[in-house]
C-alpha cells in the first residue's frame, strides 16, 4: 500500500498521520490571557527542536473550523510566554478533560481539578500534579496552511525546568519512574514502563 497524504480528506489525513507518527509525547500547555484568565490544553504535536545553544521546544495548535485560533495560540501571541507540563498516567483523565472545546473565559484548571502553582519567571501557572514543568519564553511562531486549513508551530526557549525531587537522581532526571504517557492513534495512549537499553555503537 502506498498513500499520498495529499489525496486524503482533512479528516482522513488527521486520522492517518495521527496513527502513523506514534507514540507522541504530550505537552499540557499552560498559558494566561492578558486579562489573567488561565488556560490549559494538551498538545501531542510537541517535541524538542534542539538542545543548543538554548533548548527550544515546540507545540502546534491547528486552527479550528473556519480558521479560528485556539486559546493556547491566542494567549502566547499576546503574552509571549507558556509553561509545558508533561503528562503522567495519574493525570491522564484530567489532561483529557482540559481538551474540551471551552470558551476563552473558562479556566481549565478549575474544570479539570488540576492545581495551579505560580511559576518563577512567567505569568502562566505550573501544573502541580505534573512531575516536569518547563517555563518557556516565545522564540518564534511559524504559521502554515491557508485560511481554511491552517496551524501555527509555536517554538519556545526553555528558561527553567521544575523537576519533582523524587525524580532527580544524582543530577540526572529519572524519567523512567515518572509514568509519563504518549499519544497513539485516536483516543489511545501508551505507558512508558517497558524499557530496554542500547549502547552507543562505539562503546
Ligand atoms: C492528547 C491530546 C493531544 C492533542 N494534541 C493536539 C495538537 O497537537 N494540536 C491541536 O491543535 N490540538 C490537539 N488536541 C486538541 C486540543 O487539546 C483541543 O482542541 C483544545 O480544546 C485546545 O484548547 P485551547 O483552545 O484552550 O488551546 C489534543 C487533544 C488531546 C486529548
Amino acid at each position: 500500500m502506498k498513500i499520498d497524504p495529499g489525496s486524503l480528506s482533512e479528516r482522513q489525513r488527521h486520522l492517518f498521520m495521527g496513527n502513523l507518527v506514534v507514540p507522541r509525547p504530550i505537552a499540557l500547555v499552560s498559558t494566561i490571557s492578558p486579562e489573567g484568565i488561565p488556560n490549559l490544553a494538551p498538545y501531542s504535536l510537541f517535541n524538542i527542536v534542539c538542545y543548543h545553544p538554548v533548548p527550544i521546544v515546540f507545540y502546534t495548535p491547528m486552527r479550528k473550523a473556519g480558521g479560528q485560533k485556539k486559546d493556547s495560540l491566542v494567549n502566547v501571541e499576546l503574552t509571549s510566554e507558556f509553561v509545558i507540563n508533561l503528562v503522567t498516567e495519574e493525570i491522564a483523565e484530567k489532561m483529557n478533560i482540559t481538551s474540551g472545546n471551552y470558551p476563552p473565559e473558562v479556566d481549565e484548571f478549575t474544570v479539570s481539578h488540576l492545581t495551579p502553582v505560580p511559576a518563577d519567571l512567567v505569568k502562566a501557572s505550573l501544573v502541580k500534579e505534573s512531575p516536569f514543568n518547563l517555563e518557556c519564553r516565545l522564540y518564534k511562531i511559524v504559521p502554515f496552511g491557508s485560511p481554511d486549513i491552517a496551524g501555527d508551530m509555536i517554538m519556545g526557549e526553555v528558561l527553567r525546568v521544575h523537576v519533582k525531587d523524587e525524580l532527580w537522581n544524582d543530577g540526572i532526571i529519572d524519567a523512567n519512574h515518572a509514568h509519563l504517557i504518549g499519544r497513539m492513534g485516536w483516543g489511545l495512549y501508551t505507558r512508558t514502563h517497558d524499557l530496554f537499553e542500547i549502547g552507543h555503537p562505539s562503546d
